[in-house]
């Protein structure tokens, strides 16, 4: 009876071997064959573009909308019709002179859609990710249909600011957050002129990563000057943003972060160890427990030493970066969990460095600028290697002044922060 079993369990031990025999010696013919049955099944469990609704048209009074009209069908490389949209510069005032102008590219919303959103800080990038009608994500060969288009429900505005970045025409000149914040509302009021249908509507403002800085900023301007736009603002959305000191939103969490994703970071004992002693000397350990308490115990948070960066010897965040990276160097400080390969972007960045895998970028080729009305002359990137800011930013980060008011103000705000992201960390 026993050795029965035995011979069951080892005739059983025996077949599944032979199984994986099998699938290691699959022939490319079978691999395809199965690839293409994943593909079908992937297809049928979605929405598929036929079924959508198609695009609907619409006119704008003003013949200057016309110069801006973009048809859905002429985008380089996007093989489906993304329905019609509007870009290109507009002046950030109503000066005939004005040499200052910003990119934008305006999409009406599906058949659902009433609000007016505006998106910011890198529109192209997060818009071409996630948000617009099409998307060409890492490692997609290319765009495919975005079924969760924000378009589907609001108009969506993406404009590229502030003066200095992407498209942009004209000279940087702005010493604050106030200032550029009047830059935008005074593009916004200009873009109003030309597609003035949209007067009035409500406004709710998006953006990520600096665009935390500045959308506060931003919104505090309006509520403060209501008469310069012609717009009703309801509230800000905004995504792993900067919000305070990089104190405190990449050096106090930093070494918790690695203890929570140990593994991910795989760092040996002795490292580890010397994080551990740092964040204690620095008064980064602890730090959460003691003063993040509801309500607040004495008002404005400390400081955890002298610095609102770090003090000599307490950047255990660029430790911590430059050791993740020489044990893993596909390691992405906006996504931790990235190993090789690296995949490639059509846009070049976000990861830990620009990439070069693809030259020109999709927005820096000349097609593509042809057909969003974009200049020729410009040569485009992610990341502007102008100062926007010739002689500094004299903003204080928002959490220190507009954003508690911003927030009473509005009737919605979220902040929203991935956790997988390492160079603003959500604790922070
Ligand atoms: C859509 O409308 C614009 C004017 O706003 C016009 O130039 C264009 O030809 C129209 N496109 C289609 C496909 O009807
Ligand atoms: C641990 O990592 C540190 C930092 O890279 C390195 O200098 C050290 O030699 C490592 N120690 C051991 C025991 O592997
Ligand atoms: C670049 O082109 C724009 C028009 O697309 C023009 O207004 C601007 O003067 C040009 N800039 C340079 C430096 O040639």
């Amino acid at each position: 009876m026993l050795s029965q079993i035995w011979t069951a369990l080892s005739l059983f031990v025996v077949a599944a071997s032979l199984r994986a025999a099998d699938a290691r010696e699959l022939s490319r013919q079978d691999i395809h064959a199965r690839q293409l049955e994943a593909a079908k099944r992937w297809h049928s469990t979605r929405s598929s573009p036929a079924k959508r609704a198609a695009p609907k048209n619409i006119t704008f009074s003003n013949p200057k909308a016309s110069q801006f009209y973009v048809d859905g069908r002429s985008i380089p490389e996007v093989d489906f019709d993304v329905g019609p949209s509007w870009s290109g510069l507009m002046p950030i005032s109503g000066n005939p002179k004005e040499t200052r102008k910003l990119f934008f590219w305006f999409f009406p919303p599906g058949p659902d859609g009433r609000r007016m959103e505006a998106q910011d800080a890198h529109p192209l990038r997060s818009g071409a990710r996630s948000m617009q009608p099409f998307s060409w994500s890492w490692g997609q060969a290319k765009p495919t249909v975005n079924d969760f288009s924000w378009t589907n429900l609001a108009n969506v505005l993406w404009v590229e600011q502030p003066v200095g970045t992407g498209y942009s025409q004209g000279t940087p000149n702005i010493k604050n957050e106030d200032e550029l914040a009047a830059q935008l509302v005074g593009f916004m009021q200009q873009f109003l002129e030309v597609f003035s249908e949209l007067k009035n509507k409500n406004l709710y403002m998006s953006g990520e990563s600096f665009a935390g800085t500045m959308l506060p900023y931003t919104a505090n301007y309006i509520y403060q000057h209501p008469k310069e736009l012609d717009l009703k603002l309801k509230g800000i959305w905004i995504a792993d943003p900067s919000l305070s000191w990089n104190v405190v939103q990449e050096q106090i969490p930093a070494v918790n972060f690695v203890h929570r994703y140990e593994h991910v970071f795989a760092f040996n004992q002795t490292f580890l160890a010397q994080l551990d002693a740092l964040s204690k000397k620095c008064n980064y350990a602890g730090y959460m427990d003691k003063h993040v308490t509801y309500p607040p115990k004495n008002g404005l948070l400390p400081l955890p030493g002298k610095s609102t960066t770090a003090d000599r010897g307490c950047d255990v965040w660029n430790m911590i970066f430059n050791e993740a990276l020489r044990i893993n160097p596909a390691f992405n400080v906006y996504r931790i969990f990235d190993t090789y390969p690296i995949l490639w972007d059509v846009l070049g960045f976000p990861g830990s460095f620009e990439q070069v895998q693809v030259a020109p970028v999709y927005f820096d080729r000349a097609d593509v600028k042809k057909a969003i009305h974009a200049p020729a002359n410009v040569t485009w990137s992610v990341c502007s290697p102008i100062n926007v800011f010739p002689r500094g930013d004299s903003s204080l980060p928002p959490a220190l002044t507009v954003l508690p008011s911003v927030i009473e103000k509005n009737i919605r705000t979220v902040i929203v922060h991935g956790l997988a992201d390492f160079r603003l960390l959500a604790e922070g």
